[in-house]
């Protein structure tokens, strides 16, 4: 089987309701009808619904950025599967960096986060990578395989396959600082490997493995080309419709 790419646009916390939705506009005019690539945009979850209005009937996905683990219930400010398929998300971003490292979510919660998607049919994208320090002390591997491990702990065969990981080395968040093609393909390769022992050859070779960090119209080509890299995983540069449609580009090529 031949891996489709999939390019997800996180808007993190940036835009407000009408920009969120002017935004979704003019992606569905730009590539709302590409059918080579998956794509999908994540919107901060107050704009989710107005979003999903303007993408309706477009082959533009929508995802959330976070997701909680729980049903229902007492547990203030937390949104749950149910609520994020309701208002028309297929997928939700798991472990991003920014909520790992600024907010403090560890491994376990993270799991807890995929395995939820899992159960009731939403599509975690599972983000894993390292710290600059990380990077420097050569731990890269160690910090990524662990990640990876403990984040799809109790993830069966059968399920592995509908998770996206994401490699977003968080020294290149943000930063204008991207991974050369060398350094991303080296780890999705590696990430690969590690799903081949956790799982088997056949599933991981069918697992797609999103590159994330300062993706944009200039490195887009060149990262997708790597033989283990199926897509990105979007910042800065999907708020920006052109620059979106050019990465896409990039992918369809
Ligand atoms: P960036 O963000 O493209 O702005 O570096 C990527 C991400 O955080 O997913």
């Amino acid at each position: 089987m031949e891996r489709k790419l999939f390019i997800a646009g996180n808007w993190k916390m940036t835009t407000l309701l009408d920009e969120s939705v002017g935004l979704a506009e003019a992606l569905v005019e730009k590539v709302g009808a590409v059918e080579a690539v998956d794509m999908a945009v994540c919107p901060p979850f107050l704009c989710l619904s107005g979003v999903a209005g303007a993408l309706a009937g477009s082959k533009i996905a929508m995802g959330a950025q976070d997701v909680f683990y729980e049903d229902n219930g007492a547990y203030t400010g937390e949104v749950s599967t149910v609520m994020l398929k309701d208002v028309g998300c297929t997928y939700a971003i798991c472990g991003h960096s920014e909520r790992r490292h600024v907010i403090g979510e560890t491994d376990e919660i993270i799991n807890r986060k995929v395995l939820k998607c899992i159960g009731d049919g939403l599509s975690p994208i599972l983000c894993v990578g390292e710290l600059l320090t990380e990077r420097q002390a050569d731990e890269t591997m160690d910090v990524v395989s662990r990640q990876i491990r403990l984040g799809l702990e109790g993830v069966s065969a059968a399920d592995v396959i509908g998770v996206t990981l994401a490699y977003e080395p968080v020294w290149a968040i943000g930063t204008g600082e991207t991974a050369t093609p060398d350094q991303a393909q080296e780890v999705h390769a590696m990430i690969r490997r590690l799903l081949g022992e956790l799982y088997d050859e056949t599933l991981a070779r069918n697992v797609r493995i999103q590159y994330g960090g300062s993706v944009k119209p200039e490195n887009a080509a060149e990262l997708l080309a790597q033989g283990d890299i199926d897509g990105a995983l979007v910042g800065g540069a999907s708020l920006k419709p052109d620059d979106f449609k050019a990465i896409i580009q990039a992918g369809i090529n």
